[in-house]
């Protein structure tokens, strides 16, 4: 016998048997269970079910032979319970989870520190845009919004600009092809301002009206430092009974001074737009200098901001198609219009408006 751990079976009556299985199952048991590497198994296998010196083989080699032909049945049927079992045992080792080295190479060391995730934080345009709106939301104004691809008769002709009138040149528009079966009011165009909302929202509802709307527009303008063909803008309505020029210009005041500060001044120079009479340009006294005269307002201490006026009665006069109560003879409104790259280059001293739409991270990461 070349295997130590078989001892000689003398006796082979039952009792005997189960005895001797019984502490091989058990030898078989205790090392499974100290089964960790995938060496260690390999050895168990190969100690147990060796086709040379396993034990098994041993087993029958030696006890099966020795055993007196009415004693080999019972043997047989023990012999192939303890084999199951070890089988079974072999099964269970390698396929109860991963080994002891298979863990340490998946280890996670959790005293490193984790792998920062970048926040998303919000556009300078986005933050700008918010907060000229939080300013006029203070004063109990609303927020509207409307669509980016507008018909004509929205962006341009119940805004008071004719078909044909000279004030559509200022504004360079993008128009959607394949419109010409269309009549002109009714073909589609990208919006070249926020004021189509103006027609928009009166339509839909009766005065009184308070009410800001942010939003993206679109001119076929050459980009250049202070140019962009995508712009944003935030409109301004406000229509009830004795709305005057003074509210105008104190409300304006005020958002002109929430925005850069108590010490701005403003003043109202006379302009032009189709959709208010009368229309002024505003500027603010220049927020790099005070007023006093420097490169970037032109040594003016001036800096033009804004477009603003008072409805034009020829707006409520489309207003009133649908809502008759916009009767120019008992309300009277404002507008204005302010564009939000420009207030977010003041405010943040950047000269070059294409930096906005880059997506250059070293640029987008300085408003974190
Ligand atoms: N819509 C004008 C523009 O884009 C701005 C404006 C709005 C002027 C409202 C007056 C009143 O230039």
């Amino acid at each position: 016998m070349t295997n130590d751990a078989i001892p000689n079976l003398t006796a082979f009556d039952e009792a005997a048997l189960d005895r001797a299985f019984a502490s091989l199952a058990q030898q078989a048991r205790d090392a499974a269970a100290a089964l960790g590497t995938s060496e260690a198994i390999e050895s168990f296998r190969l100690e147990w079910l060796g086709r040379r010196q396993g034990r098994l083989n041993e087993i029958s080699s030696s006890w099966l032979k020795a055993a007196p032909p009415e004693a080999k049945k019972l043997l047989g049927q023990r012999f192939n319970a303890l084999k199951k079992l070890v089988e079974d045992l072999l099964d269970q080792a390698a396929g109860g989870g991963p080994s002891d080295a298979a863990l340490a190479a998946e280890a996670v060391d959790i005293t490193l520190p984790g792998t920062r995730r970048l926040t998303g934080a919000e556009h300078p345009i986005t933050r700008t845009l918010n907060e000229i709106v939080s300013v006029f939301a203070a004063l109990g104004y609303s927020v509207g919004v409307g669509p980016e691809v507008e018909t004509d008769y929205y962006n341009f002709e119940s805004m008071n600009f004719p078909p044909g009138h000279p004030a559509r040149d200022t504004q360079d528009t993008l128009v959607v092809a394949n419109q010409e079966r269309r009549l002109q009011r009714d073909r589609l165009l990208l919006r070249t301002h926020t004021s189509p909302v103006q027609m928009r929202t009166m339509e839909s509802q009766p005065p009184p009206v308070r009410i800001v709307i942010p939003g993206k527009v679109h001119r076929n303008d050459a980009a250049d430092a202070t140019h962009s063909p995508i712009f944003h803008q935030v409109e301004g309505l406000c229509v009830d009974t004795k709305i005057t020029f003074s509210d105008l210009k104190g409300t304006l005041d005020h958002a002109m001074k929430a925005l850069f500060g108590s010490a701005v001044k403003t003043r109202f120079f006379p302009s032009f737009f189709p959709f208010t009479e009368p229309s002024a340009d505003v500027q603010i006294s220049c927020i790099f200098c005070g007023g006093k005269g420097c490169r970037k307002c032109k040594q003016s201490g001036w800096i033009e901001l804004l477009g603003c006026g008072m409805v034009d009665p020829a707006v409520f006069a489309f207003a009133a198609g649908k809502q008759p109560a916009y009767d120019p003879k008992k309300i009277s409104g404002f507008a204005f219009g302010m564009g939000v790259e420009r207030i977010a280059m003041m405010k943040y001293g950047i000269s070059e408006i294409g930096q906005f739409f880059a997506g250059d991270m070293r640029f987008l990461e300085q408003f974190v």
